[in-house]
């Protein structure tokens, strides 16, 4: 950006294309990135309504007719067990006039009663019986919408993409890896919501890099080394991969993020594995274990387990316990962060876990990270704002960038 644009209002400053094109790489973005309704506009149809995005847990619904709704900016989702067992997704909207159709968070239900003109909806969805309305009446051009929905080791992901990328090469690629973990045998044992004062992309910058872990995350740097610089990390990994070989814990890592890794249609995914300190179990105060070990999982090979299904959905897991980041626009320059918190389906809380020490690390962290990020998107607000330069430590924060901005440009070019 030059001086000239540098402290101009968006709307001086050219349209998203131009703004793209003035991208400089291994540098933050500028301003209206952040700040402009015309590119969360963009953002919302590129990316948002694009991805998949983690719902739940099957076992949320584990019986014919247990259905809980997702909502994401001005959608809703119903997500039911049908009579056949399966896990459908389908629009929260009557196919008479719109009216939402279903409006409790969760529960059990026989059918779907449209509480304005009680039109009635199967669990999968079709159209069951239309009130007065003659057998002219075409039932089957008027089931409710089916939204794009995976269940992934048990985890529901649901897309409002009409064309959604695919599971197919995560799965044939990832299953393997993943089957110790049991992560289809968990159950969420806390979920937390943090509202940010901040453009929804400063969230999934900030939780890609950990250049800001060491002066911002005093509990996490005590657990996980990653702040520390490439040489002086490598060793802890070489050690925990050594007891995870010992364990049967695969730590091979699988990166198909971005352009030229991903398969062609796929979500990007990776796995990785990264070890903790010397003497840490798991992510806690004391290093200690905070709930059974997860899975087929036979001890504790002091690593963590870094899970990405798309950019939106980051999974952390380690031995006994796993915790799913979700990040969740709600309008230009306000997000949630959620933060859900897996055991094993078997532990009670009291019994096998205290609720307090489990969420303690990525409580303290997100509370934080929230911090810091409302800070960073007043600065970015600022006429004095100026993109300055990555550091080698926020890689993954340019990858994302570059996913983001590849996105972007799709989406002004269709
Ligand atoms: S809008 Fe649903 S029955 Fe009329
Ligand atoms: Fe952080």
């Amino acid at each position: 950006m030059d001086a000239n644009t540098k402290n101009r209002p968006f709307a001086e400053n050219g349209s998203v294309t131009e703004l793209l094109e003035r991208y400089r790489s291994g540098h933050a973005m500028e301003q209206a990135f952040y700040h402009s309704d015309s590119v969360f506009a963009a953002d919302v149809e590129a990316v948002i309504m694009q991805e998949w995005h983690f719902a739940g847990l099957a076992n949320e619904i584990a019986s014919v007719g247990d259905y809980f709704l997702f909502e994401l900016l001005d959608e809703s989702v119903i997500i039911a067990r049908g009579e056949d067992e399966k896990v459908r997704a389908f629009a929260n909207v009557c196919r008479h006039r719109g009216s939402r159709v279903c409006l409790e968070e969760r529960g059990s239900t026989r059918q779907f009663v449209c509480p304005y003109h009680a039109w009635t909806y199967k669990l999968d969805g079709s159209l069951r019986h239309a009130r007065l309305m003659g057998p002219e009446l075409d039932h089957a051009e008027l089931s409710l919408k089916p939204v794009a929905c995976e269940v992934f080791h048990g985890m529901i992901f649901v897309s409002l993409a009409e064309k959604p990328a695919s599971f197919e090469a995560l799965r044939a690629e990832v299953d393997g890896p993943l089957t110790p973990y049991g992560l289809d045998r968990t159950r969420i044992a806390h979920r937390e919501r943090y509202t940010v004062e901040a453009n929804w992309k400063l969230l999934v910058e900030n939780y890609n890099e950990c250049y800001h872990c060491a002066p911002a995350h005093p509990e996490y740097r005590r657990t996980h080394p990653t702040h520390l610089s490439a040489d002086r990390v490598e060793p802890f990994n070489l050690a925990m991969e050594e007891r995870a070989r010992a364990l049967g814990i695969p730590t091979d890592f699988i990166d198909r993020v971005g352009p030229g890794l991903c398969p062609v249609g796929s979500v990007d995914y990776s796995y990785s594995r990264h070890s903790l300190y010397e003497g840490f179990d798991t992510g806690s105060d004391t290093g200690k274990p905070v709930a059974p070990l997860l899975g087929a999982l036979q001890g504790y090979d002091q690593g963590a387990m870094d899970l990405y299904v798309g950019f939106l959905n980051p999974l952390l897991v380690y031995n006994d316990h796993a915790v799913i980041y979700r990040f969740i626009p709600v309008s230009r320059e306000l997000s949630i962060q959620e933060i859900i918190w897996l055991v094993h389906e078997d532990a009670q809380e009291g019994r096998d876990y205290d609720l307090q020490r489990l969420t303690w690390l990525w409580d303290a962290t997100t509370k934080a990270d929230k911090h810091i990020i409302e800070k960073n998107q007043k600065g970015v607000n600022s006429r004095f704002y100026q993109p300055g330069p990555l550091a080698g430590m926020e890689a993954f924060t340019q990858r994302f960038i570059n996913y983001y901005l590849e996105r972007l440009r799709g989406h002004m070019h269709t």
